[in-house]
């Protein structure tokens, strides 16, 4: 079993560059099959999200091409309705995205209900209130969501949703891209990721306008013709080595960003002492080894952005003083405190609240990543505890974070991908001694 092995202690201090936003690539990679000509996409980050969806086109007949380390052209000119790998959807949440790009180019769609991280109940209500809306029949049956537009192309229509949801904002764009006449969406969410998508699919010939406010108007074309397109840089990787930098004390140039995607993690920073300076398209993080506390509630964009929340927990629990994070999305984020409290970590967590003590001196110890976020959570804390940690279930952290122990090592962090025999497991240990 391959883990990440920290040797921690030491300060971060270079310079990172940061790929393409992964929220934004596992909407547009789907939006490619709608496309009717080739979609050259440019800084697409090397994952396994993007990785697993890739396949899912190819299986469904669309050409892949790697033109370089983060450029490829997606053909799907000639794929055809078919099963796609079910296996490889149930892993991701954003398998979702299917549903949408699959009735717009097809008429129908069949996916897998959506896997991806487990924060407690995550479901696709609002999706499926939009698409029915458009005039989709949806029906889930024996884990599968299978969607049929009776005459077999969508039709434009007004959407309020109960929830902001970016998984629904950005499903509903993809099915009314294509459909007849105007939908308009509102209580949207406003997500960085959100703009992207609706960019990418304007430069292909889409008609969507106010991408990033609450409400999305899309006037429905009969087709899209290829184009070229360059993903977002990614606000949560951005945002994960700039916490990394502050907690470790260390200073970082953090380049290929948006630095207006990152204000309010820029704000929190500064709060607890760190400076950060903003430039064109980079951010430098300048750690003071004596951080102050700090109280956080995440909300939807622009609001402080909840995959921001674990690693910012990991920071706070060394802070002087007691800090607050309230999880305003999920029912249950904060799994990741049991890791920390491995190493020491000294925090009560009453549902969506968690109470940070601070000023732990952590101490390296055998953790797991619970989830991807919560996996960069603990890389941080391993950064900066004594001695080794070593984190196991790697996996998850892999899915969003490319290069991560390359990255890290190029900013004098002693980490490492080491690979463990595994374990017998008991019940095969008890056969053996019986
Ligand atoms: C996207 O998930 C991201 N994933 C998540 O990032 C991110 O945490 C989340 O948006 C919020 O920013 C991808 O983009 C692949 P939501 P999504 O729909 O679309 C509820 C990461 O670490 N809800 O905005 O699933 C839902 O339960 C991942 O990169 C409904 O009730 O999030 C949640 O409480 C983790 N009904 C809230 O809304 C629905 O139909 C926001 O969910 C949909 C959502």
């Amino acid at each position: 079993m391959e883990k990440y092995v920290i040797k921690g202690g030491k300060p971060l201090q270079g310079e990172v560059d940061i790929s393409g936003a992964k929220n934004a690539a596992v909407a547009i990679i789907p939006a490619a099959l709608m496309v009717d000509g080739v979609c050259r996409i440019e800084n697409m980050p090397q994952i396994s999200d993007t990785d697993m969806l890739l396949t899912i086109l190819t299986h469904l007949g669309a050409e892949v091409k790697l033109i370089n380390g983060s450029t490829i052209e997606i053909d799907s000119r000639n794929v055809k309705f078919s099963d796609a790998p079910f296996d490889l959807m149930r892993k991701i949440r954003a398998s979702y995205y299917l549903i949408g790009a699959m009735l717009s180019r097809f008429g129908s769609a069949k996916t897998t209900m959506p896997g991806g991280c487990n924060f407690g109940v995550r479901p696709i209500d609002q999706h499926i209130k939009g698409m029915n809306a458009l005039g989709a029949d949806i029906e889930v049956r024996n884990g599968f969501v299978y969607a049929e537009a009776p005459d077999g192309r969508l039709h434009g229509a007004k959407i309020y949703l109960d929830k902001v949801s970016v998984g629904a904002t950005m499903n509903i764009i993809l099915a009314a891209t294509l459909a007849t006449g105007r939908t308009i969406i509102e209580n949207a969410a406003r997500e960085p990721h959100i703009v992207d998508l609706a960019n990418f699919l304007n430069s292909m010939g889409a008609d969507i306008r106010g991408a990033g406010t609450d409400t999305i108007k899309v006037n429905g074309v009969d087709k899209l013709h290829g184009g070229s397109y360059s993903i977002i840089p990614d606000q949560i990787e951005a945002g994960t080595y700039m916490v990394a930098a502050a907690a470790t004390g260390g200073e970082v140039l953090i380049k290929n960003v948006i630095p207006k995607h990152l204000d309010c993690i820029s704000a929190k920073l500064r709060e607890t002492g760190t400076i950060v300076l903003e430039y064109e398209d980079s951010v430098l993080v300048k750690g003071n080894g004596n951080l102050r506390k700090a109280n956080i509630k995440t909300l939807p964009y622009p609001g402080f952005p909840t995959d921001m929340q674990p690693q910012m927990g990991a920071l706070l629990c060394m802070a002087n003083g007691t800090s607050v994070i309230t999880e305003g999305i999920y029912d249950n984020r904060f799994k990741y405190v049991n890791e920390l409290r491995k190493m020491g970590a000294d925090v009560q967590v009453d549902g969506r609240i968690a109470i940070f003590e601070g000023r732990a001196k952590l101490t390296g110890a055998p953790v797991m990543a619970c989830d991807l976020r919560a996996g960069a959570a603990i890389v941080i804390a391993g950064l900066c505890a004594s001695g080794t940690t070593e984190i196991e279930d790697i996996h998850f952290i892999e899915r969003g974070y490319e290069n991560f122990v390359g990255k890290l090592r190029a900013l004098g962090a002693d980490i490492s991908i080491v690979d463990f025999p595994d374990e017998p497991d008991i019940h095969e240990k008890v056969i053996a001694i019986g």
